[in-house]
């Protein structure tokens, strides 16, 4: 295949990814080159509304400025260490973050299927060395539809045939109930309590389609949780720091997690840093050699995850996420009462989705998500006849409002 040659040209970095990249995505065609706050711009110069946020990672907006000025200034002083060593910012972190989400220790790590590695073998650990568990006989319980990540582990309880096929043999040591259904979990917990190390939850399922259990949902399963010795692990990754209008999205039922999983947003969309949290009494079954990573809690993570936190905060993210995702369901709503090619919104905060009224495997979606582009904002179909909708938190009301009109003006091109 011949490139064509000029590089400010969407076309030719698009044909540069096809012939040389391996093919795990399906991007959008669109070419960005430069982001700040809520917009980005193509290789053209075109500018966008991000309705995406990198799956949630840029929730401080594209190149916050303090986010960018302490990476700039830590990558001039001392990138890395590896553990081999102190450096004098990772404690900082680790004491900054334990106390912000109110846990005694944190375990830091790069992506969020780190993250959740690591919880998972926390857990197990756990399992075998504080409750109990015969050797090799832990069970961790996940739900169907999850979306964790993608390590050979990790895809083994997936129930997604395009993330999981012909890459066994698969982790054993999990068990599958269904989201959202306390019956089920308390069934299997009844049965089996005993073995169970952990139960290892997202709060609202994004990947998913932005599934939002039921009130009560998080804090029976906790309950339940707490009568059978079960650590309850909570995958914030992509619901975590502000998204869907908390801090985290068991704030929402004011539990506690064992095992607080975070990444995405821990650095603003800025470096990969992820980290698990939990108390002494957990945490204390990690010991020297039993786990790391060579980038874990490097100096510019530490810097940076610092100063991501700080801003979450002091802009008041998780007050503005709610607010702002409350005025885009009302809106979509309004607009749904009338619509044929929409069924309903869903969602808390600033992670909502659409689903459009069409079959699972048509490309409605996906050709909503062109015109959506060719109007001026980002989105991604996630599943079939899903559309995420979860800009960055630090949009303005006047913004958000335009970008409804985008939205309701790209959607009435679709209702004929
Ligand atoms: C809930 C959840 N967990 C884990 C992950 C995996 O994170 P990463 O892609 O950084 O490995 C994701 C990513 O989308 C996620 O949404």
């Amino acid at each position: 295949m011949a490139i064509s040659n000029n590089p400010h040209t969407s076309e030719y970095h698009i044909e540069l990814e096809q012939k040389y990249g391996a093919g795990n995505y399906e991007p959008l065609p669109v070419v960005l080159e430069r982001a700040q706050g809520v917009y980005m711009w193509d290789v053209e110069g075109k500018k966008y509304y991000d309705f995406l946020s990198a799956y949630s990672a840029v929730n401080q907006g594209h190149c916050h400025p303090r986010i960018i000025k302490v990476l700039q200034e830590q990558s001039q002083k001392l990138t890395l260490t590896s553990r081999a060593f102190y450096n004098n910012l990772l404690g900082e972190f680790e004491k900054y973050a334990t106390e912000y989400f109110g846990f005694d220790k944190l375990l830091p790590m790069n992506t969020g299927a780190e993250a959740v590695e690591t919880g998972l073998k926390i857990a197990r650990r756990w399992a075998y060395e504080k409750k109990g568990v015969q050797e090799n006989e832990a069970i961790i319980i996940v739900c169907k539809n999850n979306f964790h990540g993608r390590t050979t582990t990790i895809i083994s309880f997936s129930n997604d045939p395009i993330a999981r096929d012909n890459f066994g043999p698969y982790t054993n040591g999990f068990h599958k109930v269904e989201y959202d259904n306390i019956e089920a979990l308390e069934s299997f917990m009844e049965k089996e309590g005993k073995r169970i190390a952990g139960f290892l939850v997202e709060p609202i399922q994004g990947e998913a389609g932005v599934y939002v259990p039921k009130d009560g949902y998080l804090k029976k399963a906790k309950e339940l949780c707490e009568k059978h010795n079960v650590l309850f692990i909570a995958d914030e990754i992509q619901t975590g720091i502000a998204r869907t209008g908390k801090l985290l999205a068991v704030d929402h039922e004011n539990i506690k997690p064992d095992l607080l999983l975070l990444g995405k947003a821990l650095s603003g969309g800025v470096y990969p840093v992820s980290a698990v949290l939990a108390q002494d009494e957990v945490m204390e079954v990690i010991t020297p050699g039993s786990h790391g990573s060579t980038f874990g809690g490097n100096p510019i993570a530490a810097a940076v995850a610092m100063e991501a936190l700080k801003v979450v905060e002091e802009e008041n993210l998780a007050e503005r996420a709610d607010v702002l995702g409350k005025r885009f369901r009302e809106a979509l709503n309004k607009y749904i009462s009338t619509s044929k090619i929409v069924k309903l919104v869903r969602g808390k905060g600033l992670l909502n989705a659409i689903v459009i009224n069409d079959s699972e495997e048509s490309d409605t979606a996906w050709n909503i998500c062109l015109r959506l582009r060719d109007n001026g904002l980002l989105a991604k179909p996630t599943h079939g006849n899903i559309i995420r909708f979860a800009p960055p938190l630090v949009m303005t009301e006047p913004q958000l409002d335009e970008c409804v009109s985008i939205i309701t003006k790209t959607l009435e091109e679709f209702e004929k």
